[in-house]
Parts: structure tokens; sequence; C-alpha cells
């Protein structure tokens, strides 16, 4: 071991890493199993970006009209643009039924009916009777869910006496001959190196969105937990789809929940057509996010787009009135007014398509297990890994996700998670010996990057990676910019190795946990335009304007990507799952398929 680090040692049963959602929900669910566990957090847990989450948590609980976890199944498959897990989608739809009856015991302040039961609205693609009504399925606290949910997830892991290591960055994963053993962290106040055993590491870390310029996510949204997994040698799966939501404010990029639209907002183009009505007659403004962001960048691209550069699209909200607006919609009408000047009863909102969230991640089972395939139709299990959220790729999403589906997703896999480390975890069972090359290896990496003295500003770096990933890999894809973007974006790999650090020192170093960060961004770059340069087809969030359609045939598998050291890319794939866990007859027949 490196000895000018003192490596402080704690001993756990389990360790979640990330305290959003999904670490939280997991965090809580372990420490109510009887097992001791750590939950590390690079931010304050309730400051994780989860809290930004608006619009809602979907269920088919039919509390403002009739639903069904089927109809829930069908829309998500449909939604996945097939390629997500029917096994996985069929676990997450029918526990999402008490996984949110649960949020409410535990105290999460949803909105109310009249009748006093969870308010639910419609979002994008959720339907009735498989295709045909329109569902009212997102349950929603105004329009702040995913902050009333962190709130109440914290408070609960605190009363069950989770212990919370906050501000500890997780640097990377202790791999001991291919099993996870648990995870080095730097104390970012202290500067201190904490080595965390555990007999199960989970990663809930969140996505990589900030590999994007523009982006809904938090700037903390680094991929770590993706970086980690690449680095302990395990692949990413389905990383060429990134979604794009609709209306992100241009200029700024916060998020404008399609709650907005569910509630009655629609968006209109530089004529004032409602443009929506042409591409997807029936759904309308509501139509699947990959939808809707095609359709405004095309009416954009095509010169209908607002502003004096037309560059951007209107979304509408005046006429809901300021009732609706204020019980509803109050958090939007903030932002509106902050980021874009607007005052949402009176005019339009600026919005443009903006990076969202990522489908792709490091691959699991519907159990939170990581997997790492042999070959398209065999894999074995990481043993001591875990990974859920939007870190991981279990999947439920496929090439594109429904709104509302993401916060069901933490909630559920952490749920399952917490479940399944109980029964692969025995309380206060002896830690192995710990491997001192393991920790050597992560030593010298983590003194590499602190001890640089390249030519290279990290900052200038991440700029330049964000720029081209919002350029190359964006809404519309094409074999000459993907070209383009994966030489430029390896290139930068290159150059990070010249990277120049100036503060060496170990407290609050905010430069060197950047450039941390941007390795993470980096490796998860490189696997993203690699992925989509490969997938020559058109499907969900992945759109090749020289592959224009979906080809089954070919493509219907998970694209499995490897990086080695070099910035290597191994691409191999993976079956998707077509079977469900169970064969429950419908409760409600289908009427007509639409496919
Ligand atoms: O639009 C929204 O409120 C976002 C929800 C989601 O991404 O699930």
């Amino acid at each position: 071991m490196n000895k000018d680090y003192e490596m402080i040692t704690h001993e756990y049963d389990v360790i979640v890493v990330g305290a959003g959602g999904a670490g939280l929900r997991a965090t809580l669910g372990m420490a109510t199993e009887g097992l001791k566990t750590a939950c590390i957090t690079k931010v304050f847990p309730t400051r994780s970006h989860t809290v930004a989450a608006q619009g809602g948590m979907s269920a088919a609980l039919g509390n403002m009209g009739e639903d069904d976890w089927r109809w829930h199944m069908y829309d998500t498959i449909k939604g996945s643009d097939w390629l997500g897990d029917q096994d996985a989608i069929e676990y997450m739809c029918r526990e999402a039924i008490p996984s949110v009856i649960e949020l409410e015991h535990y105290g999460v302040p949803f909105s109310r009916t009249e009748a006093g039961k969870i308010y639910q609205r419609p979002f994008g693609g959720m339907t009735t009777h498989y295709g045909e009504g329109t569902a009212q399925r997102t349950c929603a606290a105004a329009d702040r869910t995913g902050h009333s949910i962190l709130h109440t997830l914290y408070q609960q892991s605190l009363k069950y006496k989770a212990e919370f290591f906050i501000e500890y960055f997780a640097i990377d994963l202790v791999m001991d001959n291919g099993e996870c053993v648990g995870v080095v962290a730097i104390d970012l106040a202290s500067g201190k190196l904490h080595l965390f055993k555990g007999h199960v590491t989970l990663l809930a870390t969140g996505g990589y969105g900030r590999a994007y310029f523009s982006a809904t996510s938090a700037h903390t949204c680094t991929g770590d937990g993706g970086g980690m997994a690449q680095r302990a040698g395990v692949p990413l799966q389905d990383m060429e789809f990134t979604q794009f939501h609709p209306t992100g404010i241009y200029g700024a990029g916060c998020l404008i929940t399609e709650g907005s639209r569910g509630e009655g907002g629609y968006l209109t183009n530089s004529d004032g057509e409602r443009f929506m009505e042409r591409y997807a007659p029936n759904a309308k403004d509501l139509a699947s996010r990959d939808v809707v962001s095609r359709s405004m960048t095309i009416e954009i691209n095509e010169g209908r787009g607002v502003g004096k550069d037309k560059d951007h699209i209107e979304l509408h909200l005046e006429h809901l009135g300021e009732d609706v607006i204020n019980e509803k919609l109050p958090g939007i009408a903030e932002s509106a007014k902050i980021f874009a000047g607007v005052d949402v009863t009176k005019a339009p909102i600026p919005v443009i398509p903006t990076v969202h969230y990522n489908m792709g991640g490091i691959p699991t089972n519907y159990l939170g297990e990581v997997i790492k395939p042999k070959n398209i139709n065999d894999e074995t299990i990481v043993p001591g890994l875990m990974a859920i959220g939007e870190a991981s790729c279990v999947s439920v999403h496929g090439a594109n996700r429904l709104g509302s589906n993401s916060l069901l997703d933490l909630i559920v896999f952490g749920r399952a998670a917490a479940k399944q480390a109980a029964k692969l975890v025995k309380p206060g069972a002896a830690h192995k010996e710990t491997n001192k090359n393991a920790i050597d290896k992560i030593v010298s990496r983590f003194d590499k990057v602190r001890f640089s003295s390249g030519d290279n500003l990290p900052s200038h770096l991440r700029l330049k990676l964000q720029k081209e990933m919002q350029r190359s890999v964006a809404v519309f894809r094409t074999e000459k910019t993907l070209e383009e973007g994966r030489k430029i974006i390896h290139s930068l790999y290159k150059d990070f190795s010249n990277i120049n650090l100036s503060d060496r020192s170990m407290k609050w170093n905010t430069e060197l946990l950047e450039t941390l960060e941007l390795e993470n961004l980096l490796t998860q770059s490189i696997v993203s335009v690699e992925s989509a340069y490969n997938r020559k087809e058109s499907r969900g969030a992945h759109a090749r304007d020289d592959f224009p359609d979906r080809n089954d045939n070919e493509w219907m598998k998970h694209t499995i990507a490897y990086i080695n050291d070099n910035g290597i890319v191994d691409i191999d794939y993976r079956k998707v799952v077509l079977t469900t866990l169970t064969d429950e007859v419908e409760a409600v027949p289908p009427k007509k398929r639409v496919y």
C-alpha cells in the first residue's frame, strides 16, 4: 500500500454508493433488513439529483380512472422500442403498486384527489387498454415529487440507523479475483482516504448527463459508478441510447416537467402552429419523448423555430390559469421566472430538447445484481457488486424511457436490491483480508491524477468533450457526425493522459475531484459514441438519419461495450429478454394492439 496515505478502514455488511432515490431506497431497505449499512455520498443526500425530479412516479393505481399494471407493462415495452427486458419490466410494473403505497406510508406528501387518494396525472406514452385510451398513472407531489421522496427516504433511513458518509467521493471498487469486496473513497473535507469493506457494494451513482453541454442533470451527474465499473472490467450496456427531454429551458437547460403538458400545456412553432398534431395525431404533445424531441428538432431544422435565431420552440401554459399553475405546477413557474424571465400565466416558455437521461449503464438482472455477459446467450453474476437506478441498465427502458418510469425504477429496484442483499449477506459475517495489490492499484491511479503536470487543463478538456457529445451524439446522428465524434472524443481521452493539475492538496480539492469526474465522463462518452456508431438502425432515442428504420432482424439485441486502459472499445451483444416472469391471465382482454 502507498505509504503516504493513511487508509481508514471500515467494515459493513453492505455499502451503498449514492444517496439519490435509488440509493436511499436501497439503504433504507437494507437497514430495515437488519444489515449494517453504510451509504457513501458525494453530496448531502437531499441535494442528490433526484431532488430535481418533478412530474412524478408511475404506478397503475387507477385512482383517477381505470388502469392495470399489464397496460403499464405494455406501454413500457412499446416505449422501449422493444429493447426492454420483459421480465424486468413485468417486475417493475407489478411492484410499482406496493412500492408507491409504501412511500405513502413512509410519509411522502403526495397531492390528493377530492376523495383523498394519491393524485395521478397523464404522462407521455401512458395508455389504457393497450394503446386505446389515456392513462392517468403518474403519482405526483405537485411538481416536486423527487424532492418529497428524497426527504422522506432520508428521514426514514436515519430512523433505521443507516450510517451516512456525506461528501465522500468514491474513487474505485476494490476487486479481488473478480469479486467486489468494497470501495475506496476520499473524505472531501478532511482529505483522508477510506476503505469501506462490504459483502455487497451497490452502485446508485446516477447517470452521466454532464458528458453533454446542455443537460437537465445536476453538475454532479458524472457517472462515477459507471466509470468505476469500467475500470473494474465490467462492460456497459446500451450506451448509445441517451434521452433528450423535449422541454429544457432554452439557454439554461433546466427541466420543465412533462407534467406541464400532462396538465394541458402545448408546444408551438414560429407560425404559432401546434405542430405535434401533425407528427402524432393521437397523442399530440404527450407522444413519447423521443417522438416529441425529434419533431421539435425537425421544426427548428426546417426553419420554423422561434426567436431571432429560430432555434427553439414555445411551451404554452398561459391558458391553464393561475389556480392550476399554483396548485399543480408551482416549481416550474418559479424556474421559468428565474431562468427564462417568463411569467407562465402570461407568456410561453422558450424550450429546446435537452439531454435528460441515460438508458444505458451497468448491466444487471432485475434483482440488482451486476452481470457480465460471457456470450450473447450466457452470462455470469459479478459477486459482491450490485447496481440500480440510472447508473444501471436493468433494462426496463430499452431504447427510450417513458416519463415517470424513472422515479419508479429507482424505488422498485432499490427495494428489490435490498431484499436480494438480505438473501445474499449474513449480518455480521467476517470480511476477508484485503488484497493489497488491489488497493495499491487504486492509489496509484489516484496519485497519477493528483500529481499530473502535463499541458491540458481539466476544465478545457471537459468543455471540449461536452460540446462534442452535444454535436455528434445528438438527437439525430449520422455516420459522418459519429465518425468525427469518435476521432475527437478518443483524442480528448489521449489528452487526458497529459493533463495538468495546479492544486495537489487533499482537503476540498475541487480541481482534483472534477478531474476524477472527468475521467469517468470520458470513458463513458467513448463507449457511447462507439456504441452509437456501431448500431446501424434507428430505435427509440437512437435516430440515425442514414439508417432511418428499426431493424429487428439484425439489431434486436443489447450492445455490450468494454473499454481497456488505452481507450480501445470492444463491442459484444446480449439477447433481449422477451419472456415474462409469470403467465397471469390478463385482467382485461386486449382489444386492438397498436404497433
Ligand atoms: O418531465 C418530468 O417531470 C420528468 C420526469 C421523468 O423524467 O421521469
